[in-house]
């Protein structure tokens, strides 16, 4: 049997238009999921959007529609980036969709009864303008809002909580057990010391929310967004025909889900987040997941944040970088892989024009292009048409297994740099040897030789292009198809020098 590997992208607000940092963690899960396509997994990869809650009703009415109207245009706007992006995931959930709906009730109901919910009252002083609650910390003199300089009201509204404060031990001790399941390191110190800090139970529906799923039994309150979609990991994987199973409120609406057996989908390979969602899935997400007697995902990881030029990429300081413009003038591909080359994964990086631009000439352009024209065009002169297979005593051709072994295991830390840097090591050390070995002079005087030497890059070129596929999946298609047996053609660079 294939062994499956499920992952997912956290599901996107549609409370703004999808940007760079959007792109980031969408991207990093598609390297991965076409890595493990690769290997043989029967991969799962989850993508979708976020759609309801107070922002999102704001934002469809700042725009004058209604929200439904409004996530649906903001929700095909991230299909149509994931499409430019070559992006390829499986499933693409939204919170809106009728089964979530269900789940999200459902689930609510199971916890309910299992008293992991209550009803209870939450107090606070709330401002009608900003439609929330603020925090002492906010608050300015005399009692004002910081925004609207208004007074503030004094709210005592009714909420439900989720008991988190029950899965303060057990989420420790699970931590301690599973070292493996939040990761990098130096992020999961962060909630460790947050959860031993003390956790407080949880506010998980609004009365002041209209847009959002209302509490099956109490309509009057609908479920906090966050509640909501997290459940989204579960509703996708076929909970439903579980609850369904264990005579769920709600049968009949969750007999029709979508999917097969959610044991064959469940627990997640992994969660891929940003660093700022990083506390909910690694602290609610489990709790929940307890409280619902389900096995935890693998491993959650939290990458870091790009900035632009140094700044924050915000629309009021008009930074934002449009991933689907940027592809549009130097490719799709050399803009997936320059996310990975430039940060190690898991640390904040800068995005600017000028390191793009340099990382462009020096690998792509100069090191794995240049590699594969030099090589072709000797090739058509001194080899003749390719063989399908090449065999033969050739150190760096028995080099590349070791590389391949190093490229495994950085794929097991989610070190997408080191795949990397391996990868462009090895096309440096392909280069070498044309410089060292020079075929076209040696033509002259030993053209068997210089036909070994070109064979020798050939092959190796082919395990280059296998590496890349996943990085630059149109790009390493092209690679393979111009190292393919047969003739050689005359063929235009891949990746044309970019002037300053
Ligand atoms: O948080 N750099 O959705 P979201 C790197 N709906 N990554 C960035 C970034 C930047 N500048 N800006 C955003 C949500 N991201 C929730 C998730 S999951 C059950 C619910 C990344 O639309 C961010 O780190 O705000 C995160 O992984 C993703 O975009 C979420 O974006
Ligand atoms: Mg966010």
């Amino acid at each position: 049997m294939t062994k499956k590997f499920y992952i997912t992208t956290p599901i996107y607000y549609v409370n703004s238009v999808p940007h760079l940092g959007h792109a980031y963690t969408t991207i990093a899960d598609d390297i991965l999921a076409r890595y493990k396509r690769q290997k043989g997994f029967d991969v799962r990869f989850l993508t979708g959007t976020d759609e309801h809650g107070a922002n999102i009703e704001k934002s469809a009415a700042a725009k004058g529609v209604s929200p439904k109207e409004w996530t649906d245009i903001v929700s095909a706007q991230y299909k149509e980036l994931w499409k430019v992006l070559n992006i390829s995931y499986d499933d693409f959930i939204r919170t809106t969709d009728t089964n979530h709906e269900h789940v999200v009730q459902a689930v609510f109901e199971k916890l309910l009864k299992s008293g992991d919910i209550y009803l209870g009252s939450y107090s606070g002083k709330y401002c009608t303008s900003c439609e929330q609650y603020l925090n002492e910390s906010e608050i300015l003199e005399g009692n004002l809002c910081p925004v609207h300089k208004k007074p503030l009201t004094e709210v005592n509204e009714e909420t439900y909580f989720f008991k988190l404060s029950r899965y303060e031990k057990p989420l420790l001790k699970y931590y301690e057990e599973h070292p493996e399941f939040l990761s990098p390191k130096y992020r999961a110190n962060e909630i460790i010391n947050f959860v031993k800090s003390g956790l407080q139970d949880l506010s998980v529906t609004r009365t002041k929310v209209k847009w959002g799923i209302p509490v099956k039994s109490n309509p009057a309150h609908t479920i906090y967004v966050w509640f909501d979609a997290l459940i989204n990991y579960i509703t996708a994987a076929g909970v439903g025909t579980l609850l369904c199973e264990e005579k769920a409120e709600h049968e009949e609406q969750l007999k029709d889900i979508r999917i097969e057996k959610f044991e064959d989908l469940w627990p997640a390979d992994i969660h891929m987040v940003g660093k700022e969602i990083f506390r909910f899935h690694s602290v609610i997400w489990p709790a929940v997941l307890m409280a619902l007697q389900l096995p935890l995902p693998q491993k959650v990881f939290a990458h870091g944040w790009w900035t632009v030029e140094g700044e924050k990429m915000s629309k009021t300081l008009g930074n934002v970088i449009n991933p689907a413009e940027l592809a549009a003038k130097y490719g799709v591909d050399p803009v997936r892989v320059f996310l990975f080359r430039e940060v190690p994964f898991g640390q904040d990086g800068d995005f600017s024009m000028a390191s793009f631009i340099n990382r462009y000439n020096s690998d792509l352009a100069n090191n794995i292009g240049n590699l594969l024209s030099r090589t072709l065009n000797m090739a058509a002169k001194n080899v003749g048409d390719l063989p399908e297979k090449i065999e033969g005593n050739y150190p760096l051709l028995a080099q590349a297994q070791t590389v391949e072994k190093a490229i495994d295991d950085a794929y097991e830390q989610l070190s997408f740099d080191k795949v990397l840097e391996q990868i462009y090591g090895y096309s440096s050390e392909l280069n070498k040897l044309v410089n060292d070995k020079k075929p076209w002079e040696l033509a002259k005087t030993d053209p068997e030789g210089a036909k070994q030497v070109l064979l020798e890059l050939i092959a190796c070129q082919r395990k280059v292009a296998l590496w890349l596929e996943p990085f630059m999946p149109t790009v390493a298609k092209e690679m393979q198809k111009r190292l393919s047996p047969g003739k050689i053609e005359k063929y235009a660079p891949l990746f044309p020098r970019i002037d300053k």
